[in-house]
């Protein structure tokens, strides 16, 4: 067996446990260990080295913990078959030896990743592929003539109309399926209601804090987003009231507050609502990832309460389904079809027709339903491990702001804390956080963290949580 090249420098001050620890992690995690491969016994490392056994063993102890490497009794030590592959294929090469990693670089490349906490993940192991590659795969033989030509804007009817129902049962969203149009996701859908509904300079309420791919995708064509505050039932309408006519439309995520995770209050919608109404204004609701709830039933669509036309809808198979399927939708009053349509072939002409036939049958044959039911008891599994391990390994450090729903928890940090920072240490450690004061657009920011769960198993979660307990111990 080979051995492999790690670094140690006698004169760095950085025990030498820890950079052993560093070197293997960096080797594992750039492909220049592979899993599956067999790791060098801690003597023969240490011989290597030319160091004691001690800070090699260490360091492999730390790596067996973390879920690196793994022991294969009798055998010897390996690195993990289990690692997902797109954490290690999308580090950007190591840099050549003997050169030192620019600071805060391996944070960076870990945010890319698939690390622990990564945001708006779904449960991709647990996604039905067999199903799935067999439908799309069905589809693919018999496609016609007339399926590889060009399709309708709107989308295809038969999709369209599975969402329609689906919309109706599960969201109580009022619509038709002339009001649906299929999109490459909700990205897409927010950049086609800024062409349609906002001109150059208009403004566009956003809640603060907000989801910062939205306050960018409305601003893209040269209206002007303006922040709102949120309390604990919502986009604060009085706020939204002093702002003047020149406000088109106000972006909101009223079944799950995107990022804190505030629902908000039936009181509060209908003052959204009423707000829309007198000022001739729209509403863009982004119900990105509201079939998850887990301390109540989940609240219907704000469109569906909406009794003046008021409401654009946008839902996506991101969540539900995988993120790279890219398939969002939008519900639209009648009023506005015609614009979007155009707008929509103005774009990109229409979506993929292959994915939008194989979705439209896993939707009517059932399929979709089961795997939402199935999957509500495993994020249920995973949002209770990581709450138990915040419990556990944090709760000195952090305050759990909101866990009611969706695929992440909101948790503050003590307002002197730098979330930032703190995320670039989890980096660091292999976790892929997001830091709340990044959703700000103003000087008062919260410090905190929002940690998905959506795609790590109950084991990575409960790791995860004690190296996180281990940063914030030591960011003071
Ligand atoms: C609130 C919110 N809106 C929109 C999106 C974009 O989702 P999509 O993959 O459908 O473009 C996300 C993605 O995480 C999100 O969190």
């Amino acid at each position: 067996m080979t051995t492999f090249y790690v670094p140690v420098d006698h004169a760095s001050g950085v025990p030498l446990h820890r950079q052993i620890y560093d070197g293997c992690r960096h080797a594992i995690l750039d492909g220049l260990l592979r899993p599956g491969q067999r790791v060098p016994s801690t003597r023969a490392l240490a011989v290597e080295l030319g160091v004691s056994r001690q800070p090699v063993l260490t360091a492999y102890d730390q790596l067996l913990h973390e879920g690196y490497l793994e022991g294969r009794t009798g055998s010897g030590t390996f690195v993990s078959a289990g690692l997902p592959d797109d954490l290690l294929r999308c580090r950007t090469p190591q840099p050549r030896q003997g050169t030192r990693r620019p600071q805060g670089s391996s944070g960076d490349r870990t945010a890319e990743g698939l690390g622990p906490f990564r945001m708006s993940l779904p449960a991709l192991d647990r996604f039905p592929h067999t199903v799935w590659s067999r439908l799309v795969a069905r589809h693919a033989h018999a496609l016609s003539q007339a399926q590889m030509a060009y399709g309708d804007a709107a989308g295809l009817l038969p999709l369209r109309l599975a969402i329609a129902e689906h919309l109706r049962t599960a969201r109580a969203v009022n619509c038709e399926a002339e009001q649906i149009l299929i999109v490459s996701g909700s990205q897409a859908a927010l950049r086609l209601i800024a062409a349609v509904l906002l001109e150059h300079g208009q403004r566009v309420a956003v809640e603060e804090p907000c989801y910062p791919g939205a306050r960018a995708a409305l601003g893209a064509g040269g209206a002007e987003p303006v922040s709102v505050p949120v309390d604990d039932e919502g986009i604060c309408v009085s706020s939204l009231q002093t702002l003047g006519r020149k406000v088109r439309a106000a972006y909101v995520t009223p079944s799950h507050q995107y990022p804190l995770g505030i629902s908000m209050s039936a009181a509060r919608r209908f003052a959204l609502l009423d707000w829309s109404f007198r000022r001739d204004a729209w509403l863009i609701e982004d119900d990105y990832d509201s079939e998850y709830r887990y301390v109540s039933r989940p609240l219907g669509a704000l469109q569906g309460m909406d009794t003046h036309e008021r409401v654009v809808y946008i839902g996506t198979f991101s969540k539900v389904l995988f993120p790279a399927v890219r398939v969002g939708y939008l519900v639209v009053p009648m009023s506005l079809r015609e614009r979007f349509v155009e707008a929509r072939k103005a774009f990109d002409l229409f979506s993929p027709t292959l994915y939008q036939l194989a979705l439209a049958e896993f939707l009517s044959e059932g399929h979709f339903v089961r795997h939402l039911r199935r999957m509500r008891g495993v994020y249920l599994d995973r949002r209770n491990a990581l709450l138990a391990g915040l419990a556990r390994h944090c709760a000195d450090h952090l305050h759990v702001y909101n866990a009611d729903a969706g695929l992440h928890v909101a948790v503050l940090l003590r307002q002197d804390m730098n979330d930032v920072e703190v995320v670039r240490r989890m980096g660091e450690r292999g976790l892929t956080a997001t830091a709340l004061s990044g959703c700000y657009s103003g000087a008062d920011k919260r410090s905190g963290l929002l940690l998905g769960f959506g795609g790590s198993t109950e084991r990575r979660l409960v790791q995860a949580t004690r190296i996180l307990g281990e940063v914030l111990r030591d960011s003071g």
